[in-house]
Order: C-alpha cells, then structure tokens, then sequence
C-alpha cells in the first residue's frame, strides 16, 4: 500500500507536468507479466486500488495477467508499471474505439446469416434466440429424449431454462453429467459451446457413435445461460466501454443506485466456504467487478443453479462449468491455495483425456487446482457442487483464447472451429470419466 501510495504521489507529479503532453487518453486493454510475488502484490494493489476489470487476473509469479484500463488511467498505470520494472504489452489498444466498432460489425454480419438451430455455431443467439433453439432442437430430435425445464427466474425475470438429455434405448439409471454455461455474461463462447454440447447429443446431425455411447453411458443436464440478464445486457447498444458488450456480473440493482454498480459475481456467490474478502477473490464492494453478494446465494440466479444441482444430488457424476478465457481445466479447491483436495491424481487423470485430444488441435491447456494454477476465488460453482453437492469431478473450463488479443470479443467466425475441437476434447473426458468409476 505504502508503495503504491508513494508511486501514485510521485506519478501526481510527473503527470502534471506532461499530461496534458502525452495523455494517450485511449482505453487499453494491457497484458503484464509479473515475475516476483512483489510484482503479484503490486498489480494485485492497482487492481484494487482502481477497481480494474481484470480480464484474466493475476495471481502467479511467471504468469501473465491481462487488465481493462480506462483511458485516464493509462497514463499513470504505464508509468507506475515502467516505474516497478514490471513488462506489460498492450493487446487491444484504444479499446474504446476498437470494441464498439467491433462489436457493430459483428452485430452486421450476424443480421445477414440465417437464425436456424443449425447456425449456432456461426453466430452468438441472443437470450430470446437461444430459447428458440432449444425449442426447435426438441422439437427435431428423434433419437434423444430431450425435455426442456426451467430453474427459475432471473432478477429481471428472464425465465431461465435447461435441457435434460436421455437415451431414447431404454430408461435404466444412469448417472448425470451436469453442464453450464453464461455465469459470466461477456464469456459469450461459454454458452456457445453449451448449445454445441445440446445440439451433439440431441440431434447428432453428424451421426456420430461415440454420442450413441455417451448417451448409454450418462444422461445429460445442460443450463447453457446461467446468467441471461447480464447476456442480454452485453447485446445491447454499448453505453459505456466497460458497460454493454463487456459486462461480467448479473443485474442486480439491489446494492447501488449507480447502474454502472449493477449486479453481482455469480462465480463468488455460490455457498461453499463463502468469503467475499479480496484476498479469497472476492469483494464487498458492489462496484467491483466481482462483488461476491452480501452473502452467499443472495441471488436468484445462483440459487436456481443451487435447487437443480441439489434436486440431482445423488446422480450427478460429473460436473463441468464452462468459462473464458485462458485455457485451463480447473479443479477444486478454489476458495484457498493452500488446501489440497485428496484425490487429485484422479481428478488430473480425467481432465488430462481432455487436455490431450487439445494438444492435438493445437490447443495447450493446462490442467491444476483452481486456486493454485490460477487465483484463489471463493464462492465459485465447482467449488459448491464439490464440496456441498459432493460430485467428485467437478471442473472449471476456461475455454479459448490464450494468446492473441481477442479476450472475450471472439469473432463469430472462431466460434466453429473452437465449439468443434472442443466437443472433442470433452467426449473423451467424458469416455474416461466413465471407464474410471
Ligand atoms: N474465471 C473464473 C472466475 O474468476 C475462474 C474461477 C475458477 N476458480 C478459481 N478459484 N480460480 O470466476
Ligand atoms: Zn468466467
């Protein structure tokens, strides 16, 4: 703190001398690379000072992290940065410009293509087309059973649905694999590869036997968009830069009368070790982009998720919550690094299935404790259907990118190569979860 006060004291300075010179004053979207744990603890400290909206945060000495700094602030984090000799590139600049100009190309493209079930993997649906998939995918599916049900509301009462997948062979207890997507709005690949998962078992279009054999081996329970409120959100016109198409949270508007407060971080809301500390990832500040809640499942989406994972207790066997960005597959614990889980050599054993079908597609993921390979984040999903709903493999799937400088903005036409490869990765995670126990 003291360093951090001293250095933005001494920036006070310099900056009013050559402000009004050199302020770039465009919006950057900056990669830093920390390479000692001061480093860590100095960026960790800007973070939180300026409540930066981090894309991929950073925890890990040797790790990057990527970081949204709002235009008045790129002057002064560059400088603090150069000051602490901690090397950062610029990935997006003058985002302020760049991602709505972005986004109004895409939204462009997307208005030519034609919205059947069969183009979803061309195009992000919106919260309304994506029910109208679902609908038509039940609606053509012969060889699956395919019921649609509802886990409740969201906090502007969006009706939030999901898919229960069965083999038509007969009707023998199987155990379930529980799948979600959208907890975090801007994540826009995450339910995209919810809706592949769906639309692969439901229709298999591709007449594929493995899907025969997945649907022998487990019944399926898919919630694509936990979060529609913030997904609807990130599809309205920009109204800001980090507002609109980059929003994180749910829409909550409980806990600040400023709509740019709205809303709270559903993967720190869930009740399993709940702490809203920023040391444990979290925060008590409804400003911050991952505002835990007052308390956990203070929030009707969380706690819709709560009542099917509950209801399903004692099926579920596998637990797979998709996110973005970075390519991970994360077991728990997540809440604390310092906590080992016992049986991680099998949780290793199963994701590695996943990881190295990636690595053929060109894909490097890499697999290890949430906390540990990545930041401690108490209140998460797999951390809950973990340790209260009891599923041994319950994973966090950080999907795509790792590299280049596309974050969350994946342009519609990556969204088929990526939901193609990736549905291979999980069959064979699935095959071996199944072999395993
Ligand atoms: N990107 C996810 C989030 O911030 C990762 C959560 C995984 N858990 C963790 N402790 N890192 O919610
Ligand atoms: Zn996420």
């Amino acid at each position: 703190v003291i360093a951090v006060a001293l250095s933005i004291y001494l920036l006070a300075q310099v900056c009013s001398t050559v402000g009004s010179v050199e302020n770039p004053n465009r919006a950057q979207v900056v990669r830093i690379t920390a390479t000692s744990g001061a480093d860590v603890n100095f960026v960790t400290q800007l973070r939180n000072k300026f409540n930066l909206d981090a894309w991929r945060d950073l925890h890990q000495t040797n790790a990057t992290g990527d970081f949204f700094v709002p235009s008045h602030l790129v002057h002064v984090m560059g400088n603090l940065l150069k000051l602490h000799g901690i090397p950062f590139t610029v990935l997006i600049d003058d985002a302020a410009r760049f991602i709505p100009k972005h986004v109004k190309r895409e939204v462009k493209l997307r208005q030519r293509r034609a919205a059947t079930e069969d183009h979803y993997r061309y195009k992000y649906l919106s919260y309304t087309k994506m029910n109208k998939f679902l609908e038509r995918v039940q609606e053509r599916a012969t060889k699956a059973d395919v019921y649609i049900g509802f886990i409740g509301k969201s906090f502007e009462g969006r009706d939030t649905p999901y898919v229960k997948i069965t083999s038509k062979r007969d009707s023998r207890p199987r155990g379930t694999i529980f799948i979600d997507g959208g907890i975090h709005s801007r994540e826009w690949i995450s339910p995209a590869m919810a809706l592949e998962v769906i639309h692969r078992l439901a229709l298999n279009t591709e007449q594929d036997s493995q899907v025969d054999q997945l649907l022998d081996m487990f019944d399926f329970i898919v919630v694509p968009l936990v979060n529609p409120d913030g997904y609807a959100y990130t599809f309205m016109p920009e109204t800001g830069v980090t507002l609109g198409r980059l929003w994180r949270k749910s829409r909550t508007s409980n806990y600040s009368n400023d709509f740019s407060c709205y809303g709270v971080d559903l993967n720190r809301n869930f009740g399993y070790k709940w702490n809203n500390s920023p040391s444990f990832g979290g925060s008590s500040d409804p400003c911050s982009p991952s505002f835990s809640g007052p308390y956990s499942f203070s929030e009707p989406e969380s706690n819709n998720l709560r009542r099917l994972l509950l209801a399903n207790k004692d099926v579920i066997k596998g637990y797979l919550s998709f996110h973005s960005y970075g390519q991970y597959m994360l077991y728990p614990w997540g809440y604390r690094e310092d906590v080992e889980i016992e049986d991680e050599r099998d949780l290793i054993h199963v994701a590695k299935a996943f990881k190295d079908i990636m690595q053929t597609k060109n894909y490097n993921y890499h697999v290890g404790g949430s906390a540990k390979s990545l930041y401690p984040a108490a209140g998460g999903s797999s951390d809950y259907v973990r340790g209260v709903v009891g599923v041994k493999y319950s994973y966090t799937l950080e999907l795509p990118p790792v590299e280049g400088s596309w974050g969350f903005i994946i342009p519609e036409r990556k969204v088929e190569p990526i939901v193609t490869d990736t549905w291979k990765g999980i069959k064979a995670l699935l095959f071996r979860l199944h072999s395993y126990t």
